[in-house]
């Protein structure tokens, strides 16, 4: 019987979740393939993160690229139906919450092969996000279901989820953080941006901020009345470039907008910065981890534990600017809470249940 496990990534957040699962699972003596959609394609979007993070090449690369949802989702769906039913895995991994992860859920569960949910049981309540359809559905159909936080897995309890199948390991993403700590040079990053003071980074890509021009009106007035009080480095996701840049973000001379960084790149510079301002789901978690005061700019987080146990907190548009005035006059935290079980082992803890999963070990 094969034992074989596919794990599907496509876009950025799914490499550094990934990594760490898949170094786990080489300790064991079991096949593994890695399949990349194609989602996303830049270098500094995709391929960077395979040198940088130790990720093996992928085996296959579906090349789906860019696309509305249904254009994006069902060409991924239609390319993996044919690989999955010629390498019969025992088990596919998916990721997170991207196109990529839905399109993967349900073409394995109409073939019915066993799915892992790594990242599951996340929720913003707010269907408006594609994410959050995309989480809500992968849940229901997956078979393993592993939880970062508490919250989540109590979000599955509250929809019926058997607990049998919900395993709370921690966040293989801060795995591959504190794994590669060491690389996340802030004083490189300060030279590279010329920054000798208190800076801010921030990223910025959620259609709900970007897609629409009023939004990005609107954004932009905020991260220009934000620069009026502290440097800001932006490595902006392609997403937004066109809207922002058309709402005049580039205008504001303490502004230095950058391309996309590599994660080791990126890293350094949130490190040695004052504050972060994000829409990003990741850069939620990484800023909690290395204490640095996080403004997201979003109504709701379907990562709570970053605001109970760390650094973030919710912010509007129009409160940016006296917000980052008040951290910037506020003292520095020494020390910071952390989320229980982001502690660099959800990937050895991942693969010890799917190792057993695969093998129909109880
Ligand atoms: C996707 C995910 C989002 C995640 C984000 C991480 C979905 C529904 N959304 O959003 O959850 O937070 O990735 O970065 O899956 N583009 C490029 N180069 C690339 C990739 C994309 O230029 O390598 C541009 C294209 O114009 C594309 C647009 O970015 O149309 C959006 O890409 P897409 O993958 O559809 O969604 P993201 O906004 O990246
Ligand atoms: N990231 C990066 N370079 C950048 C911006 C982000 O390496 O210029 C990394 C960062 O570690 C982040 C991850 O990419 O956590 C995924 O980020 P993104 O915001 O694209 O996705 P999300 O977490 O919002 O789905």
């Amino acid at each position: 019987m094969s034992e074989l496990i596919i794990h599907i990534t496509g876009a950025r957040p799914n490499f550094p979740k990934a990594a760490p699962v898949i170094a786990a699972l080489r300790e064991h003596d079991v096949a593994q393939e890695l399949v990349h959609t194609g989602q996303h394609y830049d270098d500094k979007m995709s391929a960077v993160f395979f040198r940088q993070l130790g990720l093996p090449e992928p085996d296959v690369n579906l090349g789906v690229g860019s696309g509305s949802h249904a254009a994006q989702t069902a060409a991924t769906m239609v390319s993996l139906e044919q690989l999955f039913l010629d390498r019969d895995p025992a088990l596919v991994v998916v990721y997170g919450d991207v196109n990529s992860t839905l399109a993967a859920t349900l073409v394995a569960a109409k073939l019915q092969i066993r799915i892992a949910h790594v990242e599951a049981g996340l929720r913003s309540f707010d269907p408006t996000m594609p994410e959050e359809v995309n989480r809500v559905v992968t849940d229901r159909l997956a078979d393993l279901l592993f939880a970062t936080s508490p919250d989540a897995v109590a979000h599955l309890g509250n929809e019926g989820v058997d607990p049998n199948r919900i395993h709370l390991v921690g966040n293989p993403m801060i795995d591959t953080l504190l794994a590669n700590l060491d690389r996340f040079d802030a004083g490189v990053a300060r030279r590279e941006f010329g920054m000798e003071g208190d800076y801010a980074v921030a990223t910025l890509h959620r259609p709900a901020n970007v897609d629409d021009p009023s939004d990005a009106a609107a954004l932009v007035r905020a991260m220009h009345g934000m620069a009026d009080h502290v440097a800001v480095v932006l490595p902006l996701h392609p997403r937004g470039r066109g809207s922002l840049e058309a709402a005049g973000l580039f205008t504001h001379p303490n502004i230095s907008v950058v391309d996309p960084l590599g994660y080791v790149e990126f890293l350094g510079l949130v490190r040695g910065a004052r504050l972060v301002v994000t829409d990003s789901g990741g850069v939620q978690e990484e800023t909690t981890m290395l204490g640095v005061p996080c403004l997201t700019l979003r109504p709701n987080t379907e990562r709570p534990v970053t605001i109970t146990h760390g650094t973030n907190q919710l912010v509007v548009r129009d409160d940016l600017p006296g917000r980052v005035k008040a951290i910037l006059s506020s003292p520095r935290a020494e020390t910071w809470p952390t989320p229980p079980l982001w502690d660099g082992r959800a990937g050895e803890r991942i693969a010890d249940v799917i190792v057993r999963d695969v093998r129909r070990q109880p």
